[in-house]
């Protein structure tokens, strides 16, 4: 049966189907891999916040189906946290709307917002989601190249004006995956200037604002004067409190944005289960609590792995935030290559930078999603193989 509508066809073949092969065979041979792949924290959710859900599952108010928006309280919860951590006021009624986990919001904002032909900016490297939506709502994706000597922002003045003008939406995330790398206020200024300028719908994608590490805590785009004219912000609670399996996260920021989008989503889904979004409220409430134990986590794992490469002569950088490392891969190889040999000789799984897109050649990245132990162990089966 080979009935697959273009949409899907469309869609570049699986890139690392022979690692993945690998990978499996391995690990049914029964070999200790270290998995460095994937960007799904190793540590569980806190605690309260599972005894939060246990007594909100119980409730029988909660077993129906929840209102399409999100509970009034989950919104208002959620205003509440953005005016605690960022002092940016949101009107819960308008400006939040909860989703199930924000890959799903980040992708149906493309069939509220894209007609078949128009433009999408989307940086690359980058989470695939930007493109493969953009392709799904049959516009067509422009790539915004991320370079390591432009600290990996897209440089906006290289968008030729023709692209800008017919350009519907423009996809950003900060702090970056893969790259791990940050935004200040005045990048953000110069997005909102642009997107004014263009009528472009700024999707600013920000699921690691609190992974930030050495105390420097990372903006949120909507504390930029004029954000909230041109765009929205995808938040999650997947990283921040080890929830990537609750599937909670919430877009906010322009009304008639939050409603497009909204309206996409009331007519494909049905909301959030009202238990999670219960525990949700309840571990937002509590982030100052919450976070610092999981940031210091990371941010020792990162300290440590981090030197470890470096003291056996890779390229890289500490990121300032995110559990990603971004690392140049050695001379002579490509992500491709590089990531195979981990793989034969190290058992280790880390990710090509060519699955973020042809940007990513060069890099390769590992995620901190696993203990400290097993980032030195990484280290020293890298080292014997030198
Ligand atoms: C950049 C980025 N955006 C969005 C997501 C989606 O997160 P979730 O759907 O779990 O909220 C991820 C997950 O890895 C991500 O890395």
């Amino acid at each position: 049966m080979n009935n697959y509508s273009k949409r899907i066809q469309q869609l570049p073949p699986y890139p690392f189907a022979e690692l993945d092969k690998k990978k499996k065979a391995l690990q049914a041979q029964g070999k200790d891999l270290i998995d460095l792949s994937i960007g799904d924290p190793d540590i569980p959710t806190p605690r309260p916040i599972v005894e939060c859900m246990q007594q909100a599952v119980a409730k029988a108010e909660h077993h129906r189906y929840p209102p399409y928006a999100g509970t009034v309280k989950f919104r208002e919860g959620v205003a509440r946290w953005y005016m605690k951590r960022f002092g940016v006021q949101l009107d819960p009624q308008h400006e939040v709307l909860a989703l199930i986990g924000s890959k799903e919001g980040i992708a149906n904002a493309h069939y509220a917002f894209v007609d078949p032909g128009d433009i999408v900016l989307v940086p690359t490297p980058g989470y695939p989601v930007y493109t493969n939506a953009t392709k799904f709502a049959l516009g067509l994706p422009y790539l915004m190249p991320l370079h390591k000597s432009h600290h990996f922002l897209p440089d906006l003045n290289l968008i030729p004006e023709n692209i800008a003008h017919k350009a519907k939406m423009m996809h950003l995330n900060y702090p970056n995956n893969p790259t791990g790398a940050v935004a200040d206020p005045g990048f953000f200024q110069q997005a909102v200037s642009f997107a004014k300028q263009s009528n472009v719908i700024v999707c600013h994608d920000a699921p690691y604002t609190e992974l930030y590490f050495d105390g420097h805590k990372q903006p949120s785009f909507l504390q930029t004067p004029g954000a909230k004219e041109v765009g929205v912000e995808f938040h999650s609670l997947s990283k921040t409190f080890n929830m990537t399996g609750w599937r909670l996260g919430f877009a906010v920021g322009n009304a008639d944005i939050i409603r497009g989008l909204a309206t996409i989503k009331m007519n494909i889904d049905s909301g959030q289960f009202t238990a999670v979004q219960e525990a949700g409220i309840f571990a937002l409430d509590h982030e100052e609590e919450l976070t610092p134990t999981i940031r210091h986590t990371y941010q020792d794992r990162r300290d440590v792995f981090v030197e470890a490469l470096k003291k056996l002569g890779f390229k890289i950088d500490a990121p300032k935030a995110t559990f990603y490392l971004w690392m140049e891969v050695p001379a002579g190889q490509t992500s491709a290559t590089f990531a195979t040999h981990l793989l034969d000789h190290c058992e280790i799984v880390a990710t090509p930078g060519t699955a973020f897109g042809d940007a990513g050649e060069g890099f390769i990245r590992f995620s901190l999603t696993a203990p400290k132990e097993r980032l030195l162990e990484a280290a020293e089966r890298i080292k014997k193989l030198q």
